[in-house]
C-alpha cells in the first residue's frame, strides 16, 4: 500500500523563494528561446496570459522582445503565491510597449479572475511555463481546457516543465546522489511505501494539451546546464525541497531552513559543480475552425 504526499505549505518567502533560479542564465535562456518562437507570430498590439508566473521571468522576456521588436503587448499573470506576485509587480514595471498586472489566484479559477479582461475575440497567447507540474493532478487537464477557452482562434500556448519523466535524462545518477546524501545529512530515513510526487511523460503532457483542442506546432527536450549557483538557488525554492524531502521519515517536522541547507551542504560533501536537467517543451495552436467531431 502507498501513502499519499501530505499537502504543505510551499510559500515563497524573501528567504526562500524563486527569485535567484529564475535569474540564471540557462534558464532564461531556455524559456527566452520558447517565447521567442511563439512572439514572432503574435500580432501588435497582442493579449497574453501568464497562469503561474511566478516571480514575473515569462512578463520580463516577453516585454524584452516588445522592447526589441517595437511591438505592443498586454500581459497578465496569475499565480496563486503572494510573495510571488508582489515580486513579479515589482520586478516587470510597465512601459510604453509592454504593461499589464499580476492577479493573485489559481490557474483552477482562470476564467472567474480574468472576467472582463479578455478581449472580445479571445487572448492571443497564454504561457504556463515551469509550473504544470505543480499543479493539482486531478485539475490539470480541466485547466488546459481552460486555456485553451480562452484563446481566440489561431491563438497560441507554450508551456514548459522541467519535471516530467525526461528530466533526469543522462543524469539520473547524479540526481539520486544529491537526495540520498541530503537525506543523510539529515541522518533522515526514506518511506519508501510514500508515493512521491506525480511526473508525466512527456507524451502525457501533449496528450492533455491535444485532449483540450489545442494543435501541437512544436515539440522539444532541451537539456539544460544547471550551475553550482543554480543548484544552490533552486534548493531555496520551497516546492523544490518539498519535493525532494517528500518521502523523508517526520520531515513535516523539520523547518525549511534546515532542509534547504542540507541538500546545500550535499552539493559540497559531493563537491558538484552541475548537473544538467531536461526541459520538455511545446507550442500548440488553437484551431482556426474546431475539429470534426469535437463537443
Ligand atoms: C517554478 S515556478 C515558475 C514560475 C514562472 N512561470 C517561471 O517560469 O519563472 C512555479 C509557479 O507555479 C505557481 N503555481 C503552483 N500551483 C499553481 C496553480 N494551481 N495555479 C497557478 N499557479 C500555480 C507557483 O506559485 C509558482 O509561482
Amino acid at each position: 500500500m502507498t501513502t499519499e504526499v501530505p499537502q504543505h505549505d510551499v510559500s515563497q518567502s524573501e528567504r526562500f523563494n524563486f527569485v535567484d533560479f529564475a535569474r540564471d542564465r540557462a534558464y532564461r535562456d531556455a524559456n527566452r528561446d520558447l517565447l521567442r518562437k511563439a512572439f514572432a507570430r503574435l500580432p501588435s498590439p497582442f493579449f497574453q496570459i501568464d497562469i503561474a508566473s511566478g516571480t514575473g521571468l515569462v512578463a520580463q522576456e516577453v516585454c524584452a522582445l516588445c522592447e526589441e521588436t517595437g511591438k505592443h503587448g498586454t500581459i497578465v499573470g496569475i499565480d496563486p503565491d503572494h510573495f510571488a506576485v508582489e515580486s513579479a509587480t515589482r520586478s516587470t514595471p510597465s512601459t510604453a510597449l509592454c504593461s499589464g498586472e499580476v492577479i493573485e489566484g489559481r490557474a483552477q479559477d482562470l476564467e472567474r479572475l480574468l472576467k472582463g479582461q479578455i478581449p472580445p475575440g479571445g487572448a492571443d497567447y497564454v504561457t504556463i511555463h515551469d509550473a504544470i507540474h505543480e499543479m493539482e493532478e486531478e485539475d490539470k487537464q480541466s485547466i488546459l481546457v481552460s486555456v485553451a477557452s480562452i484563446l481566440r482562434p489561431g491563438g497560441l500556448f507554450t508551456y514548459n516543465s522541467a519535471f516530467t519523466t525526461a528530466a533526469l535524462g543522462q543524469a539520473a545518477m547524479q540526481w539520486g546522489k544529491w537526495k540520498s546524501k541530503a537525506f543523510s545529512v539529515l541522518e533522515g530515513k526514506r518511506n519508501r511505501r510514500m508515493k512521491g510526487l506525480v511526473a508525466h511523460s512527456p507524451d502525457e503532457y501533449l496528450e492533455m494539451i491535444t485532449g483540450a483542442g489545442l494543435s501541437v506546432v512544436h515539440e522539444a527536450k532541451k537539456s539544460v546546464r544547471m550551475s553550482r549557483t543554480a543548484l544552490e538557488a533552486i534548493a531555496r525554492y520551497p516546492r523544490f525541497v518539498w519535493g525532494v524531502f517528500a518521502d523523508l521519515i517526520g520531515e513535516e517536522a523539520i523547518p525549511i531552513e534546515v532542509k534547504s541547507q542540507a541538500l546545500i551542504t550535499a552539493l559540497n560533501e559531493l563537491g558538484i559543480t552541475e548537473i544538467p536537467r531536461v526541459w520538455h517543451e511545446a507550442m500548440a495552436c488553437k484551431p482556426l475552425a474546431p475539429a470534426e467531431g469535437r463537443a
